[in-house]
């Protein structure tokens, strides 16, 4: 049944894999070059991305360079789309440190929003390494971005395109702490058995890893370049791991990223106010960003219907094939603030967006 499975790939060492892969990655990065110096220049492809006009109260030294993981899928387009703009709205407000912006794009071709948001191509794993899941290939991105990338900043947000920046962003890491939401349902302490294959005894106890996934991090680049190469690493053996892939599922690669900071001994500060996630948080007068992973279902008295298609929803899984169509109705009245302002927010941005509704 495993060797069935498995394809050539499986069975190379994923640093042979690596080696391949930062082949082809620099035959991209050239290709790229080219391209861009024939039409408007490399730097809307590479170096540090958009350098536009920031904040002017805002400290150079605690700006951070927002850097987005993307696919060329038209779902992931659409949300990197309101997600950029809603950066490009907030960056130069009082209380920013946001600096420039990057998509790193790991479908290893350019797709038709590289002169919308500044972009960087980058490999995705080698075929069939990702085994179809793939937020895999984040570590990846990371690691090619930054061996790659011009980065002026001296942090970095990572960040995922179903955030909406609410409110300008602060740089919310202290030093060489760097600031992470924590999600409940990452639970180091209850998972010793299986963490410990990744996270030897010698290490410490495993509540040193955090409960945490790689975004939204602010992180400091020099500590981020140590941890990506392992995270990656961590993340394939997790993935390899059968007992593992089964327990952590569509999460593990968060645990990835947790155990491989706590790795390099890195510590991340606990920030419950960095997001919200609607429907179940209600306001957005105490945070900073939007995750809308969740559907958003409610009937036409304001009532959640969580799990149950809602008379009057907003689920971003009703996009797969085409984007939200403009000036999307608002929520019924009694429905929560946070997600009035999430459909006000989405309407906004696509109402601004150049050409919306064509096809990318
Ligand atoms: C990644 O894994 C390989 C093979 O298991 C190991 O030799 C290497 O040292 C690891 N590298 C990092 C950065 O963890
Ligand atoms: C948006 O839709 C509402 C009805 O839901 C309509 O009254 C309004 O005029 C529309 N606005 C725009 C800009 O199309």
């Amino acid at each position: 049944m495993m060797s069935g499975r498995k394809n050539a790939a499986g069975r190379t060492s994923p640093w042979l894999l690596i080696l391949i892969s930062v082949g082809c990655f620099f035959a991209t990065y050239n290709f790229l070059t080219m391209h861009g110096r024939g039409r408007d220049g490399p730097r809307k492809f590479l170096g540090g991305g958009d350098r536009g006009s920031y904040g002017s109260g805002s400290d150079p030294a605690k700006r951070f360079h927002v850097a987005l993981t993307a696919t060329d899928a038209l779902y992931s387009q659409w949300q990197s789309r309101i997600m950029h703009y809603w950066y490009k709205e907030m960056r130069g407000r009082p209380g920013s440190d946001m600096g420039g912006f990057t998509r790193i794009l790991h479908s290893g071709k350019p797709d038709g929003l590289m002169d919308e948001i500044p972009t960087m191509v980058v490999d995705p794993l080698p075929e069939g390494k990702d085994k179809g899941y793939i937020v895999l290939n984040r570590p990846w991105a990371f690691v090619q971005w930054l061996q790659n990338a011009k980065i002026d900043e001296e942090y970095i947000l990572m960040a995922e395109p179903d955030h909406v920046f609410v409110k300008p962003l602060p740089n919310l890491a202290h030093g060489d702490e760097p600031a992470a939401f924590p999600f409940f349902y990452i639970k180091p302490t209850e998972n010793e058995k299986i963490l410990r294959k990744f996270f030897p005894e010698e290490k410490g106890p495993v509540s040193k890893i955090d409960p945490i996934g790689n975004s939204p991090v602010i992180i400091k680049k020099a500590q981020l370049e140590k941890i990506a190469p392992t995270w990656m690493n961590v993340s394939l053996k997790m993935k390899e791991d059968q007992e593992t892939d089964k327990a952590f599922g569509w999460v593990l690669e968060m645990y990835a990223y947790a155990v491989a900071s706590a790795l390099h001994g890195v510590h991340h500060s606990l920030r419950k106010d960095f997001m919200i996630q609607p429907p179940w948080d209600l306001k957005t007068d105490n945070t900073f960003i939007i995750h809308y992973t969740y559907g958003c279902d409610y009937t036409m008295k304001g009532q959640l219907t969580y799990g149950k298609i809602g008379e009057w929803r907003f689920d971003k899984r009703s996009y797969l094939q085409s984007p939200p169509p403009r000036n999307l109705s608002l929520p019924p009245p009694g429905v929560p603030e946070s997600v009035v302002t999430l459909v006000k927010m989405v309407n906004e941005a696509t109402a601004n967006i150049p050409g919306w509704e064509d096809d990318r």
